[in-house]
C-alpha cells in the first residue's frame, strides 16, 4: 500500500484514546527495528524525518527505506517531515513524497508563525499532505535552532483556537513542560495538563501533539554509563503522564532521544564485551534488536496504538 496522510490515525486515536507514535529515523537500522515492532504489534506508525536526518542520510533513501518497509510490513505508514522551520523544505518534502510535514514557526511571533504556516498549509493541502504546526516553545534542541531554557515557553491556550482557524494546519504541537533530548527535568518530572485540558476544551475533537515525550530509558541511561559514557542526571517523562496524554487530545507522541540511547547503549556494550570485533553488523544487530523492544514498549504499554492498524487501512 503506498504512504498514507495521519488523518484517519488521529481521528481513530482521538476516539479510541490512545496515541500514534511518531519515531525519528536515520538509517536502516533504526527503520526496521520500529517498523518490525509494528508489524509484530499491528500497529500504524508515523516515520518522520529531520532536515538534520534528510542532509545525513539524504531524501531519497530514507525515501526508499521507508517504502521498502511498507512493503514490508504492509502498515499504514505517515513519512512526516520533523521541525520544518522554511517554506522552502516544507516544499521539497512535499514535492518528495511525504506525506505530512510540521512547519514550526514557534520560535516567531505569532502573526508570522501564522504566515508561515498558512503559506505552507495551502500549498501541502493542493497537494494531498497534511501539517503540523507549533504554538509555544520547548527547550532543547529542534534542528538548528537551539532553545535555551529561558527561552522556553508555554502555549497559551487562548491562541489556539485563532492559529488553529486562520492557517487551516491539521494539528497543533503544544509546549505544556516537555523538552528535547535526555535532559529534560531539573527536579521532578511535571507537565502542565491544565493547559492541555484547556487547549482539548477550545479545540473539540481536534489532534494534538506532544514532542520530547522520551521516557529517557534508565536501563539505557546506565547501559551507556557502565561501558565508558558519561550520562550524569539523564531525566525524561514518566510513562504514566504520556498515557495520560493520550487519553486525552494528544493523537501524537514524539520519540526519538529513546532510540538514541538504546543504540548507544548497545554498542558501546558491545565493544566494551567485543573490543576485538570490527564487523558492523555483530553490533548493529543488537542494537536494532534492542530498538525494537523500545519500541515495542511504547507501542503496547504507553501510546495504546497495538492492534490498531486495521483501523485505518
Ligand atoms: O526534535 C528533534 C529530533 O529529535 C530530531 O533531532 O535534528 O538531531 O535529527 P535532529
Ligand atoms: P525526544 O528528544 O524526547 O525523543 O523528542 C523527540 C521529538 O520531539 C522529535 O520531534
Ligand atoms: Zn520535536
Amino acid at each position: 500500500m503506498p504512504l498514507v496522510t495521519s488523518t484517519k490515525m488521529f481521528e481513530k486515536a482521538y476516539a479510541g484514546n490512545y496515541a500514534i507514535g511518531a519515531f525519528n529515523v536515520n538509517n536502516m537500522e533504526i527503520v526496521q527495528a520500529i517498523t518490525e515492532a509494528a508489524k509484530e504489534e499491528n500497529a500504524p506508525l508515523i516515520l518522520q524525518v529531520s532536515s538534520g536526518a534528510r542532509k545525513y542520510a539524504k531524501h531519497v533513501y530514507l525515501m526508499h527505506l521507508i517504502q521498502a518497509a511498507l512493503e514490508d510490513t504492509g502498515l499504514p505508514i505517515c513519512m512526516h517531515l520533523d521541525h520544518g522551520d522554511t517554506f522552502e523544505l516544507c516544499k521539497s518534502c512535499i514535492d518528495g513524497g511525504f506525506t505530512s510535514v510540521m512547519i514550526d514557526g514557534s520560535h516567531h511571533p505569532f502573526e508570522e508563525n501564522i504566515r508561515l504556516t498558512k503559506q505552507v498549509v495551502d500549498y501541502a493541502h493542493d497537494h494531498g499532505v497534511v501539517v503540523e504546526g507549533e504554538l509555544g516553545r520547548l527547550a532543547g534542541i529542534e534542528d538548528d535552532v537551539n532553545v535555551a531554557d529561558k527561552d522556553a515557553a508555554f502555549t497559551r491556550p487562548e491562541e489556539v483556537e485563532e492559529f488553529v482557524t486562520k492557517t487551516g494546519v491539521d494539528s497543533l504541537a503544544i509546549a505544556i513542560g516537555t523538552s528535547h533530548g535526555a535532559f529534560k527535568f531539573k527536579g521532578e518530572p511535571r507537565l502542565r495538563f491544565d493547559i492541555l485540558e484547556e487547549v482539548q476544551k477550545r479545540l473539540p475533537g481536534y489532534p494534538i501533539v506532544l514532542h520530547g515525550a522520551s521516557s529517557v530509558v534508565p536501563e539505557y541511561v546506565e547501559m551507556i554509563n557502565a561501558n565508558g559514557g558519561k550520562m550524569p542526571g539523564a531525566r525524561g517523562v514518566p510513562e504514566d503522564m504520556l498515557r495520560k496524554a493520550a487519553a486525552m487530545a494528544v493523537c501524537k507522541i514524539n520519540i526519538d532521544s529513546d532510540l538514541r540511547l538504546g543504540m548507544t547503549g548497545t554498542i558501546r556494550k558491545y565493544f566494551n564485551e567485543h573490543p576485538e570485533h570490527f564487523d558492523p553488523r555483530q553490533y548493529l544487530g543488537p542494537a536494532r534488536a534492542n530498538i525494537k523492544e523500545i519500541v515495542r514498549n511504547k507501542l503496547v504499554n504507553v501510546l495504546g496504538c497495538n492492534n490498531k492498524a486495521d483501523e485505518v487501512l
